[in-house]
């Protein structure tokens, strides 16, 4: 053989070698667990796991629903769905997930560019830069909202978003109007698959602070069970049904 063609054949093997011992060696497959214990204050709940995929034929990505490409394994359902949206979520649930594509089911929306034709709006205004900015007791000339308006605000100086939104609304009340719809005419969203930055709080956006975005563990679990159950009329969901998961 020419010795060049050596250092090809030997790589040409090992690859071959690797090709075959792929096929021969068993998938590393997860373990499924078979039954899962969850201890609660409602009393403990056995759910029989394996029974659910193998005997009752449910697919995997029925139940764990973040397995869009079906290879990743599943996250446990209190990363995402905690009891309470506390501090404590905040802080641990950054390192809670394999990788940053799951920011994105959550963290949907950022700020871009502010669409906002200066110029134009002198003339709508009249000419009378009090129509948003401050006279000369606080403004000693018009500047940027934000260099005295900060992001979180404080009780006597408003946040960037109520001052500038409070002088926009005297105009343009139908646009604020349409609630979460009617942000588009002036703000521009980043396109979150490309995002860098740091994510936003979700109360900047969604201003009604007491509404649950994410469904909390106990409605997370109770939805996913009893829905289905209800749906296909087998296994316990019916309000007197508790104690078929609950053990006392
Ligand atoms: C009927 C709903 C359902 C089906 C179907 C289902 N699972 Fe689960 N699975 C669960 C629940 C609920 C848990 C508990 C998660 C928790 O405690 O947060 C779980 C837990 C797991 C865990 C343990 C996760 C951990 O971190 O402890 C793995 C692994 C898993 N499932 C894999 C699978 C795979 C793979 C399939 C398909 C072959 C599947 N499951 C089908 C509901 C289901
Ligand atoms: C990677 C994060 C993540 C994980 C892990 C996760 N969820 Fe969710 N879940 C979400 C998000 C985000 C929503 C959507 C919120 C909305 O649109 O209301 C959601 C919605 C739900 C809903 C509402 C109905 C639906 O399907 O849209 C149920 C029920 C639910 N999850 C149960 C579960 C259960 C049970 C598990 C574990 C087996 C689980 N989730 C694991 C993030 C997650
Ligand atoms: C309709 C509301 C409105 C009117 C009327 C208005 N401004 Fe402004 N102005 C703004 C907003 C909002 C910003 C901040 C824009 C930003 O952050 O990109 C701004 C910013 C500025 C800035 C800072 C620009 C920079 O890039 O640093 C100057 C200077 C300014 N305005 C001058 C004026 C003057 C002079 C008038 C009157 C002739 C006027 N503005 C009228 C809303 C207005
Ligand atoms: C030089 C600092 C500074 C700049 C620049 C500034 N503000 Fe303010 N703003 C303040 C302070 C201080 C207060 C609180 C004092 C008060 O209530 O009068 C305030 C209060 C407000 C309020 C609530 C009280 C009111 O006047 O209605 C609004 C709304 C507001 N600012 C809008 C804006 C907008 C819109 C811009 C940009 C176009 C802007 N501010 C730029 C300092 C500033
Ligand atoms: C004095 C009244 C007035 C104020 C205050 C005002 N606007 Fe306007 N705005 C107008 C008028 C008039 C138009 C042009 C007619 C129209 O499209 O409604 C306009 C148009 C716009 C448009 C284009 C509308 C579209 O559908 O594309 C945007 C974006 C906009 N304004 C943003 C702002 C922002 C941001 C503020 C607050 C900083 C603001 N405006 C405050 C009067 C005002
Ligand atoms: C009429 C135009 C207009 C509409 C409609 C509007 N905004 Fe704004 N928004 C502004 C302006 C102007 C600012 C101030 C930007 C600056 O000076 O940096 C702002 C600021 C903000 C901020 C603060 C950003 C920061 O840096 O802290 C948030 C959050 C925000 N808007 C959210 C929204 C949401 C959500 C909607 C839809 C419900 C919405 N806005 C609708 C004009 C608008
Ligand atoms: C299941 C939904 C969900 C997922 C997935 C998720 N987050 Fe969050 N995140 C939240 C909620 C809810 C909060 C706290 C409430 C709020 O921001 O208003 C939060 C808060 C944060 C904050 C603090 C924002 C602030 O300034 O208060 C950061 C930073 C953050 N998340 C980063 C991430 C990163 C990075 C990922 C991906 C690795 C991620 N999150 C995945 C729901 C989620
Ligand atoms: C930059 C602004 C912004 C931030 C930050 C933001 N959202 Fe949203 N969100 C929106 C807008 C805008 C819509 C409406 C989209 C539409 O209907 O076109 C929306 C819609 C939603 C919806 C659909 C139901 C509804 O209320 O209309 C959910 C659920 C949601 N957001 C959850 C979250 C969660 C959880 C967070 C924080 C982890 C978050 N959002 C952060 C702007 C934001
Ligand atoms: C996607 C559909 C589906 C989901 C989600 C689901 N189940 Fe079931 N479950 C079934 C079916 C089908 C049966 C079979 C009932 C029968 O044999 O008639 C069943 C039966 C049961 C039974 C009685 C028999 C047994 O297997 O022990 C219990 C208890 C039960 N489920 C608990 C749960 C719990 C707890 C959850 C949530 C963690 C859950 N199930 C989620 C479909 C589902
Ligand atoms: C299909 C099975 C099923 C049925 C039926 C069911 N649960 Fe649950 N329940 C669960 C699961 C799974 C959990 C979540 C366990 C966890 O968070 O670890 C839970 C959690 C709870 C919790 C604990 C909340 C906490 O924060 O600790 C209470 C309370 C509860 N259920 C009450 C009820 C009541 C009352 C009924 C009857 C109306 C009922 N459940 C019916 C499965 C079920």
């Amino acid at each position: 053989m020419h010795k060049k063609f050596i250092p090809i054949t030997i790589v040409l093997a090992i690859l071959l070698g690797l090709t075959i011992a792929g096929y021969v060696a068993p998938d590393e497959k997860q373990k499924l667990p078979v039954r899962i214990l969850f201890k609660n204050s409602g009393g403990k709940v056995i759910f029989t796991h394996i029974k659910h995929h193998r005997d009752y034929e449910i697919p995997c990505e029925k139940c764990h629903h973040e397995r869009d490409d079906g290879s990743k394994e599943p996250l446990p359902c209190g990363s995402c769905h905690p009891q309470t949206f506390d501090r404590d979520y905040v802080r641990d649930h950054i390192n809670s997930f394999p990788d940053n594509s799951y920011c994105v089911k959550c963290h949907h929306a950022e700020l871009g560019k502010l669409n906002f034709d200066h110029d134009a709006h002198e003339e709508y205004a009249d000419e009378d830069c009090q129509a948003c900015h401050h006279t000369a007791d606080i403004e000693k000339e018009p500047q940027k909202c934000g260099n005295c308006h900060t992001s979180a605000g404080t009780p006597e100086v408003p946040s960037v978003r109520n001052a500038a939104h409070d002088r926009c609304v005297d105009c343009h009340d139908d646009m604020f109007k349409d609630g979460l719809k009617g942000c588009n005419p002036c703000h521009k969203m980043h396109d979150m698959n490309n995002y860098k930055g740091d994510h936003t709080p979700c109360a900047q956006c969604h201003q009604d602070e007491g509404k649950d975005l994410v469904l909390n563990r106990l409605d997370a679990f109770h939805d996913q069970c009893m829905d289905c159950h209800k749906k296909l009329k087998r296994g316990p969901y019916k309000d007197d049904d508790c104690d078929k998961c609950h053990l006392k």
